[in-house]
């Protein structure tokens, strides 16, 4: 209970017995506030936490310091690098392959015809490069297109090395069409405004500290007309007689593999409890609506059949497990 409260910042605790003293957390000695008469320039303030410190946010069930966040989430993903793979299969029974493969069909990535340049992809979050060898397989098999580029771009330097490992010297690699980028979705000054046609991200962003900031990061680097595409777990099943078989499976077997299977079963915790603090479809659907994009099944622009999320702007996949986002760039 007490991981679900609000904490004081770190380096103030009042004590509740005497609102006139602080322990200072850096010397951890018992100190008072001065009196009203000493002067401004000798009056001996407690230290004042700085805003980031003040703010919080979830990392699971947890409430943390948002400047701790990047740092836990790190934790978890330089844990679980090396069986990322093997553990996907397992907790998902396979069916995430199944919701790639459908994710990256439904963007067709890749052009036609006799055009210079390819697309230019940018898999945030991308990890050991699932998707990115999947939109490059697509282009490449599906749309007869060998010069669509990927960069695969993760906050994590051992999920990236485990997507380096994946490409190893492969063709993709050889003919420079995939490279890497360690960076921070809430903070893509590496890469140019406007150069980007598409912007994917999967099972990334409900580890992100700023949703909204990041949003925002993806609308400033695609091009107009250029699409945002997320694919994310969601906290909800909307049959609640589902939603509990799903949920027991979820806490009950996942942090059991990661603990057999991993040997790490608080990484594995976090995975699930996380899933719960994202979002609703719609609320996330509204999110990246605030960010400035435009959203396909709500504005006519791409109903598809009426497929997206019947058109309320989203696609639910195996009963609403996880779901497709889009948003499209204003031209
Ligand atoms: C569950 S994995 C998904 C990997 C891959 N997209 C896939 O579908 O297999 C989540 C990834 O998000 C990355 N990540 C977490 N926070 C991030 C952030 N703020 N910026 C960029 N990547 C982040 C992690 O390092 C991890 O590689």
């Amino acid at each position: 209970m007490a991981a679900l409260l609000p904490r004081l910042p770190k380096r103030i605790r009042l004590t509740p017995s005497s609102p006139t003293h602080w322990i200072c957390r850096t010397c951890q000695q018992r100190r008072a506030f001065t009196p009203s008469s000493t002067s401004p320039q000798t009056q001996q303030q407690p230290p004042r936490p700085n805003q980031d410190e003040a703010r919080t946010t979830h990392f699971g069930y947890e409430t943390i310091s948002e400047t701790l966040k990047a740092s836990r989430v790190g934790a978890v993903f330089s844990s679980v690098a090396s069986n990322y793979d093997t553990m996907n299969d397992l907790m998902s029974l396979g069916i995430h392959r199944i919701w790639k493969d459908n994710f990256v069909r439904g963007l067709n990535p890749g052009i036609q015809g006799e055009r210079k340049e390819g697309q230019r992809i940018l898999d945030i979050a991308g990890g050991t490069g699932d998707i990115a060898q999947r939109m490059l397989d697509h282009a490449t098999l599906v749309n007869d297109d060998k010069r669509t580029h990927v960069t695969i771009s993760d906050i994590n330097p051992e999920m990236l090395a485990e997507g380096r490992k994946r490409f190893g010297n492969s063709p993709y690699k050889l003919a420079k069409r995939v490279d890497f980028l360690e960076a921070n979705a809430e903070d893509l000054s590496a890469i140019e405004s406007a150069s980007i046609d598409l912007y994917t991200v999967a099972f990334g962003i409900r580890n992100f500290t700023h949703k909204d900031i990041a949003l925002r990061e993806a609308f400033r680097v695609l091009k107009p007309g250029g699409v945002f595409a997320c694919l994310e777990f969601t906290p909800q099943l909307s049959n609640p007689v589902l939603n509990g078989i799903y949920k027991r499976w979820s806490f009950g077997a996942i942090p059991l593999i990661g603990q057999v299977v991993a040997g790490d079963r608080d990484s594995y915790q976090y995975l699930v409890e996380s899933i719960e603090r994202f979002p609703s479809q719609g609320e996330f659907r509204d999110m990246i609506r605030e960010a400035g994009f435009l959203i396909p099944g709500r504005n006519g622009i791409d109903e598809e059949g009426g497929r997206m999320g019947m058109g309320k702007g989203w696609e639910d996949l195996s009963l609403g497990i996880a779901a497709i986002h889009k948003g499209v760039k204003p031209v």
